[in-house]
């Protein structure tokens, strides 16, 4: 097992060098939907994450953003996200990550999440706690939802659609404030060490939550989806929070779906 973490803390180290050094040049951005953006950043992290890791475990299975990552038949599948935060990164806004999460039978065992710009390197263990650089993190002891700072994110494929506005509003009021950071593995972090009371969103990917809701787990807190039923890797919703709050916020989130399942 710590081979596994420390070979993906050297990677993410690695990718992290690449995305810094990307992020001080003029970026080419391209488009993969309507607002959908990739840089040359994300690929070349990606590219750098696949090889390291098919070069350390050749026969893991490896799903990653941009596509680089091919299927296995054991038990073991990394999930990365090269560049998680890509629209901020190239807006030059320095919230921005790679994430690593290796999934055994689909359950998150190890996740790595690196911000190379705040050199923040978030990591966890299924079982040994869960850190920031060298220091045990945990998630916040707020205890009610109004005393909360929470976060969301709107996925850009589903901008159109999304009901997320409701929730967004609804959450608004019952809490300090919601913030939209656009990174939803440093957002998940952000639970971990508790700087953010909760954070939920729709449409997530196994590559933003893999290495995220192990750390949010690892320090202390819950994740589920909106219903309150386990979250799995790339399931339709997610909410991670301190815990304490968990009740409140799916309380919120029920009647914010009911609402908008009348005016649908
Ligand atoms: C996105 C970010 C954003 C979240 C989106 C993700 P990307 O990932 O995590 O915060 O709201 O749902 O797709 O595209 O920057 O890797
Ligand atoms: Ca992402
Ligand atoms: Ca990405």
């Amino acid at each position: 097992m710590s081979e596994f973490l420390k070979v993906a803390v050297e990677i993410a180290r690695e990718a992290g060098a690449v995305l810094r050094e990307g992020f001080n040049r003029p970026k080419t951005i391209t488009y993969k939907g309507e607002v959908d953006l990739v840089t040359e950043s994300d690929r070349r992290s990606e590219e750098l994450v696949v090889a390291r890791l098919q070069k350390h475990f050749p026969d893991h299975g490896i799903v990653a953003e941009e596509g680089g990552g091919a299927a296995s038949r054991t038990k073991y599948c990394w999930h990365v996200d090269p560049l998680d935060g890509t629209t901020n990164f190239a807006h030059g806004y320095p919230c921005f990550a790679v994430s690593i999460g290796l999934a055994e039978e689909g359950k998150p065992i190890v996740g790595v999440v690196f911000n190379p710009v705040a050199d923040e390197l978030f990591r966890a263990v299924r079982g040994e706690g869960a850190f920031l650089n060298e220091s045990r993190i945990h998630v916040s002891p707020v205890e009610k939802l109004a005393q909360s700072l929470v976060a969301t994110g709107f996925p850009t494929h589903l901008r159109k659609k999304s009901s997320n506005m409701e929730y967004y509003w609804q959450f608004t009021l019952r809490t300090h404030g919601v913030r939209r950071d656009g990174s939803a593995a440093l957002d998940l972090c952000s639970v971990a060490c508790g700087r953010f009371d909760a954070y939920w969103e729709f449409g997530l990917n196994s590559w933003d939550t893999a290495a995220g809701v192990l750390l949010v787990e690892e320090a202390g807190g819950a994740v589920s989806d909106l219903a309150g039923q386990p979250y799995h890797l790339g399931g339709p919703s997610l909410i991670s929070s301190n815990g304490r709050i968990h009740r409140e916020l799916q309380e919120v989130a029920l009647g914010v779906a009911e609402h908008v399942a009348k005016h649908e």
